[in-house]
């Protein structure tokens, strides 16, 4: 059995966590592959409501094994909170049941104080980063100067690298950001304790998806983020610094193409975004509002806010392509019952003509000037929440989603009316 990657095809927060729960029931392995603490996934069943971080959305199945793979960096601080959250729920976060891959990069608060000193210089130009440290540490890895989890095997050595990287970020707070340095010798003494803590953890992460595939396991490969905050591919630079696609995931976890036999692309039945950069459907008006408040839009990890519009399909179609969807999940269709007509944008006009394709590669100022042209659809009044089955849909919704697939040429395959695990139609 082979690898289901699972990646968000819009700015993340699609429901990629409650996708992954679904199909973890039947995995032998769930693996994050990218970014860190900034992603925030939630996951609600059997009595829980769980917002994870860095802990892989399979960890309610106490036979899945729960994996940080390669791709990803790791506060160590944070993912030890984390999993004395999941500990006090009653969840098994034991070494038998999470593991972190040694070749994982290391998130340090230094790495965090730089990630905000550098979003305080951009002023008004700011990505809006989650303030997560992610950015700096994914640039001390390019720098070949980060560490990496496996080295807290040794704690009493790891402890005196971290000192020396603390020291270096240290320098550039003090000297190049005018701020005050870091507490080192608490941070480094906090970072002896965690290693001790997370020694037990640690594996070849490549090694073990290799020796599950070949025994014929199932392997599900989470992304973080979406694909529009895909450092190569997404609305540069206001994305991350990982490769939240499906690419993202080979490279993630150690595996090549040839295992993966399904590719799901998690899509908003609407589009939302935090943080800065352009947004072509947003809706800055009464009914952006409403779309927030109906659909909880808040961010799961920061709480600020998300921007809500509507569905746009040059976006979904650009995914299909970068990803190779073989499947599009669609959430939270429930949120969009009750409007009268809705709108999903079919292309863009650029500057006077036509375009239907997603402009990423030409960047934020080009994506600013797209306006999006729309097709309306008669909305649907009805609570869908309970539907199951795709027949049990409105006529309209049934509509709505048969125009995604159009546009699309990718199946919705599956469809989600609620976030609870069971809120679910499937094929
Ligand atoms: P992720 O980062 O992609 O895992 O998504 P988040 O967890 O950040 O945000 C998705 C939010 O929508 C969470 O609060 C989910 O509980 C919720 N959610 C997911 N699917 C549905 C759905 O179909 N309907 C409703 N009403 N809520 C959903
Ligand atoms: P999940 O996995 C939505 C956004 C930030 C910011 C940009 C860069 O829950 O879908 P970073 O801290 O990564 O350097 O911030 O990326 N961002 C997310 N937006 N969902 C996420 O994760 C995100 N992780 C980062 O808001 O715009
Ligand atoms: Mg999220």
């Amino acid at each position: 059995m082979p690898v289901t990657v699972i990646v968000g095809a819009q700015w993340g927060d699609e429901g990629k966590g409650r996708v992954v729960d679904y199909f973890a029931a039947q995995a032998d392995i769930v693996a994050r592959f990218n970014g860190g603490d900034n992603a925030g996934h939630t996951v609600i069943a059997e009595g829980h409501k769980l917002a994870l971080h860095l802990v892989p959305s399979g960890i309610l199945y106490p036979h899945v094994t729960c994996l940080i793979g390669a791709g990803t960096v790791v506060n160590p601080l944070t993912l030890l909170r984390e999993m004395e959250t999941l500990r006090d729920l009653g969840l098994d976060v034991s070494p038998a049941h999470l593991k972190l891959s040694a070749a994982a990069h290391l998130v340090l608060p230094t790495h965090q104080a730089l990630d905000g000193a550098s979003e305080t210089r951009r002023g008004y130009e700011a990505i809006g980063t989650t303030k997560r440290g992610i950015g700096p540490t994914y640039a001390d890895k390019a720098q070949r100067v980060g560490l990496r989890a496996g080295q807290m095997r040794e704690p009493n050595v790891f402890a005196e690298a971290a000192g020396a990287l603390v020291d270096a970020h240290n320098e550039r707070l003090v000297h190049l950001y005018g701020l005050k340095a870091q507490p080192a010798g608490q941070i480094v003494s906090q970072l002896h304790q965690a290693a001790e803590a997370l020694a037990p953890y640690l594996v070849d992460g490549a090694a073990l998806v290799g020796r599950a595939l070949a025994e014929g396991k199932h392997v599900i490969a989470e992304g973080a983020q979406g694909t529009l905050l895909d450092l190569n591919l997404g609305t540069y630079p206001f994305v991350t610094s990982s490769s939240p696609i499906s690419g993202g995931a080979l490279m993630g976890l150690g595996v090549g193409p040839k295992d993966v036999v399904r590719v799901v692309g998690i899509a908003k039945a609407y589009t939302t975004r935090v943080g800065a950069g352009p947004f072509p459907t947003e809706l800055e008006d009464a009914l952006g509002e409403h779309i927030r408040e109906v659909g909880h839009e808040f961010g799961t990890t920061t709480g600020r806010p998300r921007r809500c519009g509507w569905l746009d399909a040059v976006i979904l179609r650009y995914a299909a392509q970068v990803n190779g969807l073989t499947d599009f999940a669609v959430s939270k269709l429930d949120i969009l019952s009750d409007l009268p007509t809705l709108r999903l944008a079919v292309a863009y006009e650029l500057d006077g003509e036509r375009i239907e394709r997603f402009p990423a590669e030409w960047g934020a100022e080009v994506l600013a000037r797209c306006r999006p042209i729309y097709e309306e659809l008669p909305g649907w009044q009805e609570d869908i929440s309970h539907a199951r089955h795709r027949k049990d849909l409105p006529a309209a919704a049934q509509a709505y989603i048969t125009r995604i697939e159009e546009l699309t040429g990718v199946p919705a395959s599956f469809i989600s009316v609620g976030p609870e695990r069971e809120a679910m139609i499937l094929p």
